[in-house]
């Protein structure tokens, strides 16, 4: 069989007030990616050619999420919300370049997979003109029933307009229509908005194409996957939902997750074999981690990378940018962004590391701080292969220490360190010898004379004196008025 085309048709041009957010629904996010960007990854991994986004008329936001996401991708203003059916046809002019397979999704469930729009592309592959994607929720009530005949499915009943008996039916439709798109825009325009909401319903599709004697089916899926998203319930539902889908395949894949339920993973997050994440790590976006590697209990990485058998934390930041080399470690406290750390290169408790790059087997002591950031622009500090930093050190970019050099702990760095040498830029200390004693005589001293002065009935000398008031023009001017009240 050669290689059929498809158009993928996103209906995102809803308002999704129940979210109540000043944000369009289909960017709000689960699993670290929007709504928008788990439909459209489904999209691509389905083999479509093309994808078109139907968006609301005040929507640039999520025209512009959409160009970012699936830059390919074609963004269709419905101007009028008048149903489903309505805004497949603001995408009109996608729809008349003739694809094999139409795919219809709604914009607000995350949880398709690719495989469930194969399948269903498959079924128009196998002949029938429409294919419906049909699961069985634990409460019916709100859903389009479907209405099957054998195997043939020949109409869609929104709850709104099912009758008693049709209600009682429990295969729903998830929302998801493929259709065969030689007669696509032939179904679509016959769909009129008599209805009781007077909209364009997509569902209509299914006993038009009966009527036509085109073949409509129903496949089934799980309630997960079509679950769709209309408040921030629904969201965190959807989110758990993901999380374990996320988790389940990272164990499949050979993570230990001590104890999953407390990670939370990206729907991008690359995690390799034998990678051991300790409880309550979070992933952000875009972090790697390489096999063998460690994340102890408390750590929160985005946009990193983690090298072979690294060690990160516990209570460990790795901000965007950060590269930890294989073996590298990074202890408690200690943030690290944009930059290179390298193999086998330590970084102790409390540190930060920000816009340089630390040389292979370098160790960064306890509490040293990569000053980037000149209240302007940001400057990078280099460190050479196996430099040693000091306790408390600040290294003040730009900066470079060579390799094998060592800086003395409490240094304050503005200066380049050439390899091999030792800097100490500190106040130098100094000893006074027999300080101590000095001051343990001259206080016994002073509480003798106390003793004796308050015996002779003087006032004690350690009562704090009362401060002389400065005299200036004012206030002997104020004196002089008191005294003539007076
Ligand atoms: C729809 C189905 C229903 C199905 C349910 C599954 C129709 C008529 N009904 O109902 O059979 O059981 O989904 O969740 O299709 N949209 C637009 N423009 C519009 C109207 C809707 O872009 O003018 C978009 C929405 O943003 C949303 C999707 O289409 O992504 C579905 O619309 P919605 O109003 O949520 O349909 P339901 O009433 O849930
Ligand atoms: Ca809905």
């Amino acid at each position: 069989m050669s290689k059929r085309t498809c158009l993928a048709i996103v209906l995102a041009a809803g308002e999704g007030a129940r979210m109540r957010s000043a944000r369009p629904k289909v960017l709000h996010a689960v699993a670290g990616r929007s709504l928008l960007a788990h439909v459209l990854a489904a999209v691509r991994g389905a083999g479509t050619e093309r994808a078109a986004v139907v968006v609301g008329p005040d929507a640039q936001a999520v025209a512009d999420a959409t160009r970012r996401v699936l830059p390919s991708a074609d963004v269709f203003v419905q101007h009028e919300r008048r149903g489903t059916a309505h805004a497949v046809l603001a995408a009109r002019g996608a729809i008349e370049e003739g694809f094999d397979d139409i795919l219809v999704i709604f914009g607000d469930t995350p949880l398709i997979s690719a495989e469930t729009l194969r399948r269903l592309r498959g079924a128009i592959a196998s002949g029938a003109s429409i294919a419906v994607l049909g699961f069985r929720p634990a409460d019916p009530t709100g859903y389009g029933r479907l209405i099957t005949n054998g195997h043939r499915l020949v109409a869609i009943r929104e709850h709104r307009d099912a009758s008693d008996l049709e209600r009682t039916i429990n295969l729903c439709n998830g929302g998801l229509m493929a259709l065969r798109g030689e007669c696509a825009l032939d179904v679509l325009d016959r769909i009129g908005d008599r209805n009781d909401k007077r909209e364009f319903y997509l569902t209509d599709a299914v006993a038009i194409a009966e009527h036509m004697a085109l073949e409509a089916v129903a496949l089934e899926t799980s309630e997960d996957e079509v679950r769709g998203i209309n408040t921030k319930a629904q969201l965190a539902e959807a989110e758990d939902v993901l999380q374990w889908r996320l988790r389940d395949a990272a164990m499949e894949a050979g993570v230990t997750l001590v104890a999953p339920e407390t990670v939370f993973l990206c729907a991008d997050t690359k995690l390799g074999r034998d990678v051991v994440i300790e409880p309550n790590v979070v992933f952000g976006p875009g972090v790697t981690v390489d096999d063998e590697a460690v994340i102890h209990a408390f750590c929160h990485l985005e946009g990193a990378h983690v090298g072979k058998g690294a060690s990160v934390g516990p209570f460990a930041r790795l901000r965007p940018g950060a590269r930890l080399g294989a073996k590298s470690r990074i202890g408690n406290f200690v943030e690290v962004k944009e930059g290179e750390f390298g193999e086998g290169a330590k970084a102790g408790h409390l540190a930060y590391i920000g816009d340089g790059k630390v040389g292979a087997g370098a160790n960064i002591g306890a509490g040293t701080i990569f000053c980037n950031y000149d209240g302007k622009n940001k400057h990078r500090t280099e460190i050479g292969a196996g430099a040693f930093i000091g306790s408390n050190s600040a290294l003040v970019a730009p900066v470079k220490i060579g390799d094998a050099a060592y800086v003395g702990s409490g240094s304050v760095i503005t200066d380049e360190v050439p390899a091999g040498a030792l800097a100490i830029g500190r106040g130098r200390q100094v000893n006074k010898l027999g300080w101590a004693q000095g001051r343990a005589k001259a206080e016994t001293k002073a509480k003798a004379e106390t003793k004796a002065e308050t015996k002779a009935g003087k006032p004690a000398k350690t009562a704090p004196a009362k401060p002389k008031p400065v005299k200036t023009a004012k206030t002997t001017a104020r004196r002089k008025t008191a005294k003539t009240k007076r």
